[in-house]
């Protein structure tokens, strides 16, 4: 038996932050290794909601993969491809949707959050009521048997087994059954506590310098109760600890002990947080150098990536035509 396969997937947000890194990435980074892994830029998925304004659309694909190469993702070892430049993710998606039953995406809770929550896009499109459909179609063409994800995608990855099924029962075995692969952080706050958010201004990004990222660590919010030094603190209120939690782990325990004795200062334990953001990252830019003396790399990983990708889902379609009886 050969390795077994994973796809993942990330809308083009342009490039990637601490949060994007816990949440996926790192996973991603982890696995390649293990499995035989796909990962796509899911242009079209962000065209779902922001068809509107694609102006930042290239810019944006073109950062995120670069992260990605700085981040560790090897081409040697890891397929990186566009979900547009490989048609056959839009075939398998309309020959999905003529087996989905209308309720099973309306009440998706991802689908029902965003009508509710996202007022400056008319998302009562057609395109956007699909977006499962579409993300099931990239998951079950190449017959992946682990999609590594963060929680707020367990949805759609149960949808995408419940179309397997579908399709599987009346067809016979086509289609893989994913599992999911949880990252280990659910979800990583923002400098300030709130949400980590481009529109907010509270985002390390990945890409940041040592300063940059020095700055904005300096000014994360604390606990608003410990004023002065000698004051106890209370970490579990500490947007710095929070990040201790993640990138400090295995001290974790002692800075939370000194926080509360008031042994340990603010400064000092934002301190040791720099230090702990530089191990992680250093490696990171001394990549992103690298890549940047040789601009083409990223295009010819993706043009191969393409190639690649291509030739696995038009092996499937061949089946999934075969199965329908449609025209080979
Ligand atoms: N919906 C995913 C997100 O917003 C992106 C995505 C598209 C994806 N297709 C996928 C993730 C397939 C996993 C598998 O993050
Ligand atoms: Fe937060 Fe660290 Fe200050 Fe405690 S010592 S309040 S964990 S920054």
């Amino acid at each position: 038996m050969g390795k077994k396969r994973i796809l993942s997937g990330n809308r083009p947000t342009g490039k990637l932050h601490l949060g994007n890194y816990v949440g996926a990435l790192e996973n991603w980074v982890r696995l390649q290794n293990e499995y035989e892994c796909f990962y796509m830029v899911a242009d079209w998925h962000a065209l779902t909601s922001d068809y509107a304004d694609t102006s930042a659309m290239r810019g944006n694909i073109d950062s995120m993969v670069l992260d990605w190469l700085a981040a560790g993702l090897d081409p040697d070892i890891c397929v990186m491809f566009i979900q547009s430049k490989v048609k056959q993710h839009a075939e398998l998606s309309l020959l999905l949707s003529m087996f989905v039953p209308l309720p099973w995406v309306e009440r998706c809770p991802t689908y029902k959050e965003a009508l509710a929550q996202i007022q400056d896009k008319d998302l009562r499109t057609h395109g956007f009521l699909g977006y499962p459909i579409l993300q099931a179609a990239d998951i079950l063409i190449y017959k992946a048997d682990a999609v590594p994800v963060g929680e707020d995608q367990l949805p759609h990855l149960e949808l995408t087994r419940e179309i397997a099924r579908r399709v599987n029962f009346i067809y016979g075995k086509i289609f893989t059954e994913p599992q999911d692969i949880l990252s280990r952080v659910p979800k990583l706050l923002g400098t300030d506590g709130r949400k980590m958010s481009k529109s907010y201004g509270n985002c390390i990004y990945l890409s940041d310098d040592e300063k940059t990222v020095n700055e904005k660590a300096s000014l994360m919010v604390t606990d608003p109760a410990r004023v002065r030094r000698s004051d106890k603190g209370h970490p579990e209120v500490c947007s710095v600890f929070d990040y201790h939690k993640v990138f400090t782990r295995e001290r974790a325990a002692e800075i939370e002990q000194g926080c509360r004795d008031a042994a340990l200062g603010c400064v000092e334990c934002k301190k040791i947080l720099m230090a702990s953001l530089k191990t992680l990252l250093e490696p990171m830019r001394i990549r992103r150098e690298e890549l940047l003396k040789k601009p083409d790399t990223v295009r010819f990983v993706i043009e191969d990536g393409n190639r690649r990708a291509s030739e696995a889902a038009e092996k499937t379609m061949i089946e999934v035509r075969e199965a329908l009886r449609l025209v080979p």
